[in-house]
């Protein structure tokens, strides 16, 4: 992966994959969450492909840039259109991914959170395909039904109820954070981007541009109402690998004041 610009003035040039941990590391607030969302869309500004799906459109580095993300968070926080969609389960890993994790001090699996108002989920998506897999929290409001959450609770997940006819984002990152798990990767979908970014809750947006034009009818990282007011965003730096994704991470102004955890 090569650097073209830190804004922390780290010069361009070829990273190892030390010195990429180390810029994709999670700051971390001293006593909040930090969060993060990743994208990748094409230059036509799709998050889909022909399939309806992301996978189509990801480059090979992004793929690892994805895994590399999961690598160093505490949840992974997934709406449930996504989740569905995509066919999400508990959090399996790699070998590499477990590494990391190790040598960050993190615990050997993320969480897998699904913010859904339907609480509408397979209750197998509390255990990955493969592999053994992190625990999954799936947040929901007061008012979902016992008869979709009872099965849910009976596969081990844990369900939990913030908000009565709306998801309470922020008592689900505030209850995150306050568990121990402050470093939050979302990814996605467009509506719940949309919502978070409309409380003022996301800390860090990560695009990934593939180099790719695909046409069609497809989402952008947002869906839903406009926002009141435009979030106006830093640049923080720039990734380019060899297969031509392009890779950007932006903050949102103001920044929020961030120290690392030890
Ligand atoms: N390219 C990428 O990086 C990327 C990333 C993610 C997703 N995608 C694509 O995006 C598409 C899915 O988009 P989508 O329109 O289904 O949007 P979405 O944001 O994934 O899902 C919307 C659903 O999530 C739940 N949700 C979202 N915000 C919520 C909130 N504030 N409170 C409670 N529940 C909330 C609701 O689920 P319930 O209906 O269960 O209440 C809602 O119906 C898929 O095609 C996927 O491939 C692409």
């Amino acid at each position: 992966m090569h650097l073209l610009f830190d804004r922390r003035g780290t010069p361009a040039g070829e990273l190892t994959p030390a010195e990429l941990v180390e810029l994709l590391r999670f700051p971390v607030p001293p006593s909040d969450a930090w969060l993060r969302t990743n994208f990748v869309a094409t230059v036509d500004g799709s998050i889909t492909g022909a399939d309806a799906a992301s996978g189509s459109i990801s480059p090979e580095s992004d793929q690892h840039h994805f895994a590399l993300h999961r690598a160093l968070c505490d949840a992974v926080v997934v709406a449930g259109g996504t989740a569905r969609s995509e066919g999400y389960r508990a959090v399996d890993l790699a070998d590499w991914q477990r590494d990391v994790r190790a040598a960050e001090g993190l615990a050997p699996y993320p969480t897998l959170v699904v913010v859904t108002a339907s609480a509408d989920l397979d209750p197998q998506i509390a255990t990955p395909a493969h592999g053994t897999g992190g625990p999954v929290v799936v947040a929901t409001t007061t008012s979902a039904p016992a008869a979709r959450l009872d099965p849910l609770r009976a596969a081990g997940i844990e369900v939990l109820q913030l908000g009565a006819d709306a998801v309470d984002l922020r008592a689900v990152l505030d209850d995150l954070a306050g568990r121990g798990q402050p470093r939050l990767l979302c990814e996605g979908g467009p509506a719940l981007h949309r919502d978070l970014l409309a409380l003022g809750l996301v800390d860090e947006l990560l695009l990934t541009h593939a180099p790719q034009v695909v046409g069609g009818p497809g989402s952008r990282t947002t869906h839903g109402d406009g926002l009141e007011e435009p979030v106006d965003l830093a640049l923080a730096y720039v990734l380019h690998a060899d297969d031509d994704a392009l890779f950007t991470s932006y903050r949102t102004l103001p920044e929020k004041p961030v120290g690392r955890l030890e």
